[in-house]
């Protein structure tokens, strides 16, 4: 039976596969991945491995604690404490304490359930087309998904500046507005923020970068609210936007708990949720934790090797600068290409708007699926995202080069001149 349909049957028609012609994927190194007939592929959108695919000091790090102990957090370990030590020491202000996980679901969960004991409140504030993750909490928070709409629950827009939510105010004032709206909501129902769940750049809508001051007033709204400030750098964390290893840090406004996931493990599952002190204990007060898999030793040997890279290969630097390269080139296909209406993004996370028009910005939605396969075709994997699922997502392994970002370039010019 073929592959796609044995799948289909093994694992039920809910799962989705990429591309027209799905990718058959069995080897991976660096920013290169093969399929099963040996094609080579330049992969520009896995950003889970973060420093690149089969990094030899993770595999290495992976390999060695798993061929000497694995057990979980409820033993003396140096590994769980180290990796805490470590990541801490990448967090401004007082963003010191550590609780693991394995997904970037259960963080935005355990993240939840904090801010909820913490300030005794139940309302939750999330923005408009958003993704936090598919437990049944964080799902009904995943707003692009989830039609559901508790009484505890209420949205404001992603602060866009290409589709504008509002007419007549200024971006700043309109988008929070839009937080001090939902604010008001929940409390006309009779429910009190316990926090807002907000990306540090607006992934789901279609790469979305708040502009400046935005951060620092809507965290202070929500805190004269009562509420605490959930910041999910599950994507936008660990040096993916450039500059800086937080998204939030392109702002001055820190968060009272960051949700972190997919790039920490390189690969293997490990997410987390960082706070401070003085909020862990509170928690603590009257809840205590624990989780079977999260932060076991083999976890945190290979979050700490995925540190360690990232400081001994200058990553950060990397997609500062490559980011920057990247986006100049996307802006200069924008100039020859009316369909491109819009580039955005940070670092290494960049979408590219394609529209029909752009007076009307009608969504291209189908030739924006049309040149993730066109782009495949020509040996470079990306893929679409967004409201109107009109916005090519690009977000490769962190050790992408300029030789590299070249060859998307080149590969984008080839495929738009082909529509
Ligand atoms: C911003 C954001 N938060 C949370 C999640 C959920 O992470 P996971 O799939 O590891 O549960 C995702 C996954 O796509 C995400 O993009």
């Amino acid at each position: 039976m073929e592959l796609t349909e044995r799948r289909k049957r093994a694992l039920g028609p809910a799962y989705e596969l990429f591309y027209e012609t799905p990718a058959h994927l069995v080897r991976g190194q660096g920013v290169w991945l093969w399929d099963a007939d040996g094609r080579k592929y330049l992969d520009c959108y896995n950003n889970v491995a973060s420093v690149g695919h089969c990094h030899p000091d993770v595999v290495a790090a992976l390999a060695g604690q798993a061929a000497t102990l694995n057990t979980h957090t409820r033993y003396l370990h140096e590994n769980v404490i180290e990796l805490s030590e470590k990541i801490a020491s990448k967090m401004p202000g007082d963003l010191s304490v550590c609780m693991f996980v394995c997904t970037g679901t259960e963080a935005n969960d355990l993240a939840t359930r904090i801010a909820r004991t913490v300030t005794g409140h139940k309302g939750m504030l999330a923005s408009e087309f958003s993704y936090h993750g598919n437990s049944t909490l964080v799902y009904t928070l995943s707003t692009a998904d989830s039609d559901e709409r508790p009484d505890w629950l209420a949205l404001f827009e992603a602060p866009c500046s290409y589709h504008l939510a509002f007419e007549g105010k200024n971006l700043l004032d309109g988008y929070v507005g839009s937080v001090r709206n939902a604010i008001g909501d929940l409390q006309n129902r009779g429910q009190q923020p316990a926090a807002i769940i907000i990306d540090s750049i607006f992934d789901c809508p279609g790469t979305i970068e708040a502009p400046p001051g935005y951060f620092p007033q809507v965290f202070k709204t929500v805190r004269d609210a009562g509420g605490l400030v959930i910041v999910d750098e599950v994507q936008a964390g660990y040096c993916r936007t450039g500059n800086h290893w937080w998204g939030f840090q392109h702002d001055s406004a820190v968060p009272d708990i960051v949700t972190l996931g997919k790039p920490m493990g390189g690969g293997h599952p490990l997410a987390g949720v960082v706070t401070t002190p003085d909020i862990a204990a509170r928690f603590a007060a009257s809840s205590d934790y624990f989780n079977t898999f999260g932060g076991n030793p083999v976890s945190a040997a290979v979050g700490k090797a995925v540190i360690d890279v990232i400081d001994a290969e200058g990553v950060l630097e990397n997609v500062t600068r490559v980011g920057a390269h990247t986006r100049a080139g996307l802006q200069q296909l924008k100039n020859q290409y009316d369909i491109i209406g819009d580039v955005r993004g940070r670092g290494l996370f960049l979408s590219v708007e394609l529209v029909k028009d752009r007076d009307s910005k009608v969504p291209a939605a189908s030739t924006a699926r049309k040149m993730a396969d066109l782009m495949k075709d020509e040996g470079v994997l990306i893929s679409t995202h967004g409201r109107y699922e009109n916005t090519l997502k690009i977000r490769p392994p962190m050790v992408f080069s300029k030789e590299n970002a070249d060859q998307l370039l080149a590969a984008l010019d080839v495929c738009l001149g082909r529509l």
